[in-house]
């Protein structure tokens, strides 16, 4: 059955949403994206989302088409007409299409394009990777200093996450001066001596909503929290790694560059936190 999706006010079926050929998504990769997570049929973390994709817009010099009330009734309809339990919503809002290409933005009343679609992943929560964890290689961070924009211009990641596949492992950690930036797409972790070590906030990673929720989760459970870089050879020293996104919640890295973090096996603090984190999730939705 075809997806419903969503384009600039209209649900189609995904065989029907047509874009122009001059959007500015498109030729210029001038667009910013959220993911937001279902379980449950309800929301994870929606207005952070929300609050996130403001700011990429503004960083940008775009205003936001939308409320968040009428991003929130799309995206619950989106769920609700594709039937999704457990999934995304996948949110893109770009520049517009200006009627041909121009490296110069278009006039301030160009409208943007708004395209959202659903992809359900059933058994999401339950993923059985987090029972093994996930490899991950080193590779060097080569995209641009505003990492904290969450533009739609992914194909670095994409580039490093398949040569991740081709060295036989599941992801990258991005590496800048001898320390770990952030993953493909998401945030990085490593737990030593019972402590949490996380990248602190700025333009050099995306300020991630999981992130965010999480470190929240870990503070009201009294755990310590170090907001600081790592290098990869402190995470292969580390008692445990993990990673966290709005698709993988909080997913165990059991291997950095061919050598074991801790037993090789999730740990006791990263399979915590994704309970935690779950738990206190699922309460909040919308
Ligand atoms: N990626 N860092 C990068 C580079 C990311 O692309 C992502 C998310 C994150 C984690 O952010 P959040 O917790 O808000 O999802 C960190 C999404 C899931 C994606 O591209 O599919």
């Amino acid at each position: 059955m075809a997806r419903t999706v969503y384009l600039d006010g209209e649900y189609l079926p995904e065989t029907e949403a047509k874009v122009s050929i001059f959007d500015r998504g498109f030729v210029m990769g001038d667009g910013v994206y959220e993911v937001t997570s279902v379980l449950g049929g309800k929301l994870l973390d929606f207005a952070a989302h929300m609050t996130r994709l403001t700011r990429s817009l503004n960083e940008l010099q775009m205003t936001n088409p939308l409320t968040e009330a009428q991003y929130l009734d799309a995206h619950r309809k989106l769920v609700e007409l594709n039937d999704i339990d457990e999934g995304m919503v996948y949110l893109q809002v770009t520049r517009g299409n200006p009627g041909d290409r121009d490296f110069a933005f278009p006039p301030d009343d160009t409208p943007a394009t708004v395209v959202m679609f659903t992809q359900s992943k059933p058994g999401l929560a339950d993923n059985p990777q987090a029972k093994i964890g996930i490899k991950v290689i080193s590779i060097p961070d080569l995209r641009w200093h505003r990492r904290d924009i969450k533009t739609v211009q992914l194909l670095y990641p994409s580039l490093a996450k398949m040569e991740a596949k081709h060295r036989g492992v599941d992801d990258a950690w991005f590496v800048e001066d001898g320390l770990v930036t952030e993953g493909t797409s998401n945030n990085t972790y490593i737990v030593k001596g019972g402590k949490i070590i996380t990248r602190a906030l700025s333009n050099d990673i995306l300020h991630g909503i999981t992130r965010a929720s999480l470190l929240r989760f870990a503070r009201e459970a009294q755990l310590q929290i170090e907001e600081r870089s790592f290098s990869i050879a402190e995470a292969q020293a580390a008692d445990e790694a993990f990673f966290t996104s709005a698709s993988a919640f909080v997913m165990p890295v059991v291997e950095v560059d061919g050598v074991k973090v801790g037993t090789g096996t999730p740990g006791p603090v990263a399979t915590r936190l994704r309970e935690i984190y779950l738990d206190e999730s699922r309460k909040a939705a919308v």
